[in-house]
């Protein structure tokens, strides 16, 4: 079963306190969401293997370590997933970066794909799936399903706000997958929104009320 790591940092809960706010506007949602993503990416890389490295500085030879192994490729899911993604790369600059659009369909509820561009080789690659709010799960577990038809492993799943359903529902679909979020709130209501959540993530980013 995949583990679920809350990220605890005074930083991260104080941003995301300032985004659940109703009166903040856009422009400050979309910065503190990137501020958040930056933090969230620096704790989630923490565990990255390291390597050593013999290099020349201007005085002597000498061993040090960089990181190792994979390269790392970001997939958001369209379109609050966007939101994350400069955060991450400020940090990580040399990630490859896949997207995933998808809709829920109308009738089925199902979510359906309606974009799909990710980089090549990704079993080679330490894959993480970005989406804000991980409310019934139907969209990040879909878009779980995406990267790993195309080669994913153990793909990570990165989130702002999760409830107990969404991720009941990834750890049902996807029991491979660790989950990174900042929140775990109540739950859902019933049109679907987290409780106490901050709304509709993608029309706070971009103005779309
Ligand atoms: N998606 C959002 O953007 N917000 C919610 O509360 C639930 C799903």
């Amino acid at each position: 079963m995949g583990t679920i790591h809350v990220m605890e940092h005074p930083l991260i809960e104080h941003k995301l306190t300032l985004m659940r706010d109703k009166r903040t506007g856009t422009k400050e949602f979309r910065a503190l969401l990137q501020e958040v993503a930056m933090l969230m990416a620096y704790e989630l890389t923490r565990s990255l293997p390291l390597a050593e490295v013999t290099i020349e500085t201007p005085v002597t030879n000498a061993q040090f370590r960089v990181i190792a192994g994979k390269t790392l490729a970001l997939v958001p899911v369209l379109r609050a997933g966007l939101g994350m993604l400069d955060g991450i790369l400020n940090l990580i600059p040399a990630a490859k970066v896949g997207h995933v659009g998808l809709y829920r369909d109308h009738d089925t509820l199902q979510p359906v794909e309606y974009y799909c561009k990710l980089p090549s080789n990704l079993q080679e690659r330490d894959v993480i799936v970005v989406d804000p709010m991980l409310a019934t799960g139907g969209s990040a577990s879909a878009a779980l399903t995406v990267v790993k038809r195309h080669g994913a492993v153990h793909p990570k799943l990165m989130v702002l706000v999760a409830v107990p359903e969404g991720i009941k529902k990834i750890q049902t679909d996807h029991p491979d997958v660790d989950i990174y979020t900042a929140a775990i709130d109540e739950g859902l209501n019933e049109k679907g929104y987290i409780v106490p959540g901050l709304g509709d993530a993608g029309d706070r980013l971009y103005g779309t009320f």
